[in-house]
Formats: structure tokens, C-alpha cells, sequence
């Protein structure tokens, strides 16, 4: 359990502290209709705000209520929903392919994950058993995703705003795409193409860091940081030494033993249960506990944005648009064949022939999976050459990750490849085809 569990967490645990914290839900700032559903990338997806209006009516009222019930006994469900939807996004694109269990033969991206996102795996389910209930095989799993996302941010204190939804649940889900999620200790210049190839700017990255705000981070992601930075021996000079010295006591070093405990971090240390701009101010002052926290105050192309979030009426907007810029990323909607309305989050409807007896409610099939010829010049199925993620994410604004190799970091110079070997043989290795914009 120890070895899953150091895994990852990142933005998940946050949760003693959060609940210390219940009051602040009801400050949420109403921030206005959202500025631009034009997608990222390629091809305005045909989500709208209020897609189910006509279908399900209730929908959103109904993903809400169940967000907050759940939030008021467990406030880490902000983080942990920021988390899930960061991961989905960006492998396959906003289809709730995290959500899909393994089966024989297929290991899921889930499972790339350490169980402490359990919880929020959990309240999907519920969400979507209460909307099965009141309009049967209509709301996508990878919307409610995308809407738990958006109430569980305002009840933590963060903006409130209006989400496009639409979007169809995909039919593939692979933990070899999930294992090339970004690192937290990737340079500004690394992190930023991991961001553009999935069409996301230098602005998204700065403010979707923001979430860091509620979220936290397992010692094994920042050691090197207090005890061996870059191989030195000592710890990183950008670091506040306080910091350095207080979580010098609470993190183990070293970290790869059996045993050892790796307690979660706060990654804002002033008001880490709470959505708001104190990540940016804390980091300002030497208090980010991620590389990538401290980078981005230290490179010049993201020091302005920096101060720009320290200021709510800043970052909130901001905030809202790059959360909904990323949860468009890659989204099936309407007919498209490689998507459908799964009937349960966790397992994709094909299945014609259900093995239970007459006994199990069989729902109608929100769509026959009847014509499926050849599947199109995309492979649905076999991982092997992953489509456009290329060597991909390399790090986690929100989330998901994987703690460093023990190895010892080469020093910064770091060329776009270093810090995380290949694992893929068949890797497809692109260039960045811009130049770099300095
Ligand atoms: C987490 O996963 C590990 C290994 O898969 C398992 O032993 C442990 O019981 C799980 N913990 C929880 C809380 O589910
Ligand atoms: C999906 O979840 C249900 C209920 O928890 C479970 O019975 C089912 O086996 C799961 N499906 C897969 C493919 O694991």
C-alpha cells in the first residue's frame, strides 16, 4: 500500500485542512459567463453551456447536490476532482477515460493512479447512479466530471461559472499513455510545450497552477529539493530556508526506503483549504514546495503573470477560462463514433450480451454499438503509437505525479528531453516545431 500510495497524490490530500475550513465555500466570487468556448486546438467542439437543458433538465442541479453533499464531509474532493479532470484532459483528451477499470488484458490509466483519488472516483459514481435515475443514458460521464469540477472549486471559496458540456465518453483508456503525465520538476521552457501540444498557452499554465491553491504534494515529488538539489548535496538556495528547515523534519531523506513515511504537503502554506490567490503570493516568497512553483517566479516569461494572480479579480476569470480551455481538450461529441454515453463511468457499454440473468436492470442501450465498422484511420484500440500526445505532459499543474527517479537530477541545462528517460521504445519523438518563442 505504501508504494501505491506514495505514487502520487499531488493535489489530492489536502483534506484535514480543508475541513477545518467549511466557511469559505459561501465567499465564491460569481465570475461572468464564460469568455470563450472557442476550443484550444483544432475545431470548436459542439459543447454549450446548458446542453441538457432540453434533455435532463436537472442535470446540473443534480452533479451539484451531490458535490455538496459530499463536500461537507470531505473537503479534498476540490483537489482531487481538479486532479482527476487534469489527468483526463490530458491523456485522450476530456473523455473520462480515467474513470474506465481495467479489464483482462487492458490496464486502464486508472490504475496509474494511487488510490487516494478513491474518493472522488467514488462520488462520480454516485453522481452518475443519481442521474441514471432521473434521465437514464443522457449525461456523459466525462461532463460530470468536468461539472463536479466546477462546484467542488466554488464551494472551496474559487469562482463560480457557467461550463460548456457535451461531451461523449470515450471508449479506450491505457496506463501506458498515463505514465507519460508530466513531472513537477521540469523547467518553465519543458512544462510549457507539454501545455501547447495539448493547445494551452503560457497563460494556462501559469493560472491552472493556481489550483495548487488547495492542493498538495507527496515529499517524494520535491525531496531533491530540501536534501539533494540537482545533486548538490543541499538544498535548493531558491527555497525559503524556514520552509527548507521545517519540512526537512517532516519529509524523510532519504526518501526511497521501505517504511519511511511521506506525508502529504501543503502546497499553499498560508491558506491551503481555501481557493484563492495566496499560492501566487506564497510562491513570491519562496514558499513553493514544487520545482515548478518556484520556476515560474524566477523565468521571465511567467514572473508577470505571477504577480498579475496574486489579485483575485485576476486570477479567478483567468482561472475560468483556462479550466474550461482544458476541459475541452480532445472532446468527442455529438455522433462521433469513438464516443458514446457510457451507462456506468467505469466500463464502456459495448457489451451486447450482458452475462447477469434477467435480474439486472438492463438500461437501453444509449446507442447500439451496432455499426462499428473499421475503425477509422485512428486506431482505437492498440496504444502502441500514441496519437497526439507525442512524448507529451511533462508536468502537472493540477496534478498527477509521479515521483522522481531516484536518480539524481543532471544539472539545469536541462535540453527538452531531459528528466524523465523514455520508457516507450517506439516513442515518437518530435520536435518542437516552433523555434521557442524565448
Ligand atoms: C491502495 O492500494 C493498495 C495496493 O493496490 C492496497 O493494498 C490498499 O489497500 C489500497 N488502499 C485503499 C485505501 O484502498
Ligand atoms: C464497474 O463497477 C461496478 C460496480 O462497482 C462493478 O461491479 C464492475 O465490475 C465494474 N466494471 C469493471 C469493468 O470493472
Amino acid at each position: 500500500m505504501e508504494s501505491a500510495h506514495r505514487l502520487v497524490v499531488f493535489v489530492d490530500v489536502a483534506l484535514m485542512l480543508l475541513l477545518l475550513n467549511a466557511g469559505s465555500w459561501s465567499d465564491g466570487v460569481l465570475v461572468g459567463p464564460p469568455p470563450d468556448p472557442r476550443p484550444p486546438s483544432k475545431g470548436p467542439p459542439a459543447v454549450k453551456v446548458g446542453f441538457y437543458n432540453a434533455k435532463c433538465p436537472r442535470a446540473e442541479e443534480i452533479v451539484r447536490a451531490q458535490v455538496e453533499k459530499r463536500f461537507r464531509i470531505d473537503h479534498t474532493i476540490t483537489p482531487a476532482l481538479l486532479r482527476m479532470l487534469f489527468h483526463d484532459s490530458f491523456v485522450r483528451g476530456a473523455d473520462a477515460s480515467i474513470l474506465l477499470d481495467s479489464k483482462p488484458g487492458n490496464e486502464a490509466e486508472k490504475d496509474a493512479l494511487p488510490n487516494l483519488t478513491i474518493r472522488s472516483f467514488d462520488l462520480i459514481q454516485e453522481v452518475k447512479e443519481a442521474l441514471e435515475s432521473a434521465c437514464p443514458g443522457i449525461v456523459s460521464c466525462a461532463d460530470i466530471i468536468v461539472l463536479a469540477v466546477r462546484d467542488s472549486v466554488a464551494l472551496a471559496g474559487g469562482p463560480k461559472y457557467d461550463v460548456p458540456t457535451g461531451r461523449l465518453d470515450g471508449k479506450v483508456s491505457s496506463k501506458d499513455e498515463s505514465l507519460s503525465l508530466p513531472s513537477p520538476a521540469f523547467p518553465v521552457e519543458q512544462s510549457l510545450e507539454s501545455f501547447r501540444q495539448k493547445g494551452l498557452d503560457l497563460e494556462d499554465m501559469v493560472v491552472l497552477l493556481g489550483a495548487h491553491t488547495v492542493g498538495v504534494a507527496l515529499c517524494g515529488f520535491f525531496n531533491d529539493r530540501l536534501f539533494n538539489f540537482h545533486g548538490t548535496g543541499a538544498a535548493d538556495p531558491t527555497m525559503n530556508p524556514q520552509l527548507v528547515a521545517r519540512l526537512s523534519n517532516v519529509c524523510p531523506n532519504p526518501f526511497f526506503t521501505e517504511s519511511n513515511a511521506d506525508p502529504p504537503i501543503n502546497l499553499d502554506q498560508s491558506t491551503p483549504a481555501i481557493f484563492d490567490t495566496s499560492y501566487y503570493s506564497q510562491i513570491l516568497a519562496g514558499n513553493g514546495i514544487l520545482l515548478i512553483d518556484q520556476e515560474i517566479t524566477a523565468d521571465p516569461t511567467t514572473i508577470g503573470l505571477v504577480h498579475r494572480f496574486t489579485s483575485p479579480a485576476e486570477f479567478f476569470p483567468a482561472f475560468v477560462r483556462s479550466i474550461i480551455k482544458m476541459g475541452n481538450i480532445g472532446v468527442l461529441t455529438g455522433t462521433d463514433p469513438l464516443g458514446e454515453v457510457r451507462l456506468r463511468c467505469n466500463e464502456t457499454n459495448r457489451r451486447s450480451s450482458l452475462p447477469s440473468g434477467p435480474s439486472q436492470p438492463v438500461h437501453r442501450p444509449a446507442k447500439p454499438p451496432a455499426r462499428r465498422a473499421a475503425p477509422p484511420s485512428r486506431p482505437g484500440t492498440v496504444p502502441v503509437p500514441r496519437p497526439p500526445v507525442g512524448r507529451s505532459m511533462k508536468h502537472p499543474p493540477l496534478s498527477v505525479l509521479r515521483p522522481p527517479p531516484p536518480v539524481s537530477r543532471t544539472p539545469p541545462k536541462a535540453p527538452i528531453h531531459k528528466g524523465k528517460p523514455s520508457p516507450a521504445p517506439g516513442h515518437i519523438r518530435r520536435r518542437p516545431s516552433p523555434p521557442s518563442s524565448g
